[in-house]
């Protein structure tokens, strides 16, 4: 198919949810990086471009019913899905639009929305061509209100400087051995496997690609088409970015990857210095990003940046409530950094988690955990490390109960996303309490959706029959733990947290 200016439109991309785009992590990383938030709690406007299938815009949707949540996509495909499940979810906050960001500045459609306060777009960016990349900083000058929030994700350089060649070579060796861009991509690749057999340089001379092909088998041929098969794939240098989006007068604030925020974590004392010589933020973000190698960023802008003081910015991170997304036992704190392992302090946060595993409680709280001990008192350090290694959300409306569009959307995205082919897939709970989506697996949202339906899955065997009717014996009996491992701790978290009934 031609319509797409060279981005993959024969297949459709696959669902999925990504926490980076949830207001109360955006409001969290702007807090990290000491700039004040400014969207209010009730009656705000979230604007979504190139949303796919729309979870990400579902969940907030629901989770907001005092909300207007706008999402944008070319795929005629992924708008009709997404509006299926708002329907069948009854939502009636949410549109989605079919619509080119190439032009849809300048369309009619774009003239009638009210400004936004948040705008998110996950996968976009670095995979469009320079026009439609243009359409998107004039939609955001047009459309982003000042003092509200951006969040852009793209593939970066220099992460991907090694692995630019597989790239090319996938693509046009792909679009010549088969049709459609799945098929195409799988062609390339097996290609690409016969050339690092046969010892081709470029392919086997870079560390981070040989790395990055060991585990290539954890994804679908669609997700791998819609990254690799588009003709305009470019990684980009964030400084890039930042020139482009200025034209929207949005400032560069910090990373929605958390823990890029401290530069301490990643880089090496050495490393540090260096960066340290730096005071504007594209050399640092430079100088990280070749220490660092990241492949895809998540950063996040402000129109009009307000920066606050260490005391202002930390009395506000002390409000923040944060909430386990994983059962507590499951939580490490020895975890992987850029530049190694780090240990978090057990004398601190094993009490805090030990609170933390008693219900959602706020930054100021933990920081004074019974039996705590703490070197200094670090509410940015707490709140960033526990959300940044994945282990903890932010909450937006500490204590909220699940509404009736919860439920509702709950129990569609469950029948939805329930099946083997998901397994994989990175997918979410709508939340209440987070305003967003409670990061699980589609097992655990399989298991929501029983629940809702009544089911306290006593004999988890019909479940694992549904679920992995296609899995070998093995796989069958990780799924089974998978599930009752669901029935038992990630339920009570789902109903701490406004996704289920209390
Ligand atoms: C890699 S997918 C990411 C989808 C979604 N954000 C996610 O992360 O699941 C990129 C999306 O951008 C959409 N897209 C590509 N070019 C577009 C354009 N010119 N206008 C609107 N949407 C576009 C595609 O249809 C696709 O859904």
């Amino acid at each position: 198919m031609s319509w797409g200016d060279g981005y993959v439109t024969d297949i459709n991309y696959d669902a999925g949810y990504y926490r980076e785009q949830s207001p109360a992590h955006l409001r969290l990383a702007c807090l990290l990086c000491g700039v004040a938030w400014d969207v209010p709690e009730e009656g705000a406007h979230y604007l979504e471009l190139g949303c796919g299938q729309g979870m990400g815009a579902l969940v907030v949707a629901a989770a907001n019913p005092s909300w207007r949540v706008t999402a944008i996509d070319f795929h005629p495909a992924h708008i009709a899905a997404a509006r299926a499940l708002a329907r069948e979810a009854g939502l009636t906050n949410v549109t989605f639009l079919e619509a080119d960001l190439s032009d849809f500045a300048e369309s009619a459609a774009a003239a009638a929305l009210p400004e936004a306060d948040i705008v998110t777009s996950h996968g976009v960016w670095s995979w469009v061509s320079p026009t439609v990349r243009a359409g998107i900083v004039r939609l955001l000058r047009a459309k982003l209100r000042a003092g509200g929030v951006a969040h852009l994700s793209y593939n970066a350089l220099p992460g991907w400087q090694g692995m630019l060649a597989m790239q090319r070579l996938v693509r046009e060796t792909g679009l010549r051995l088969a049709q459609r861009s799945d098929r195409q991509a799988q062609a390339g690749f097996e290609v690409l496997h016969e050339l690092v057999k046969a010892e081709a340089s470029t392919l086997t001379g870079d560390a981070r690609l040989t790395a990055w092909l060991r585990g290539i088998g954890n994804y679908s041929a669609t997700y791998l088409a819609h990254e690799f098969m588009n003709g305009h794939w470019s990684p980009c240098w964030h400084s890039d970015v930042v020139a482009a989006l200025s034209e929207a007068r949005l400032e560069f604030v910090g990373s929605g990857m958390l823990l890029d925020n401290f530069p301490e974590l990643g880089m090496t004392a050495a490393q540090r210095a260096i960066y340290e010589r730096f005071e504007d933020s594209q050399t640092r973000e430079l100088v990280k990003d070749v220490c660092l190698g990241r492949t895809l960023r998540h950063d996040v802008f402000v129109r009009g940046a307000r920066r606050m003081g260490a005391a202002g910015r930390d009395a506000a991170l002390r409000e923040l409530t944060l909430a386990l997304c994983i059962p507590a036992d499951r939580v490490v704190l020895e975890v992987q950094v850029a530049a190694g392992k780090a240990q978090l302090a057990k004398e601190f946060y094993g009490p805090v988690v030990r609170m933390l595993a008693e219900g959602p409680a706020a930054v100021g709280a933990l920081l004074k955990a019974p039996g705590a001990v703490a070197t200094k008192e670090n509410p940015a350090e707490l709140a960033g490390l526990l959300t940044g290694t994945r282990q903890a959300v932010p909450v937006w409306r500490p204590g909220a109960p699940a509404s009736d569009s919860v439920l509702r959307l709950n129990a569609a995205l469950a029948r939805r996303m329930g099946a083997a082919e998901n397994l994989s897939r990175p997918v979410a709970a709508a939340s209440a309490a987070l305003g967003a989506g409670m990061p699980c697996s589609v097992g655990d949202l399989f298991v929501a959706g029983r629940a809702l339906a009544g089911d306290d899955g006593a004999d988890v065997a019909p479940w694992v029959a549904t679920l992995g009717s296609a899995l070998d014996e093995e796989n069958q009996g990780r799924l089974r733990e998978a599930l009752e491992r669901a029935r038992d701790q990630m339920l009570p978290l789902l109903r701490q947290l406004g996704c289920l009934p209390a």
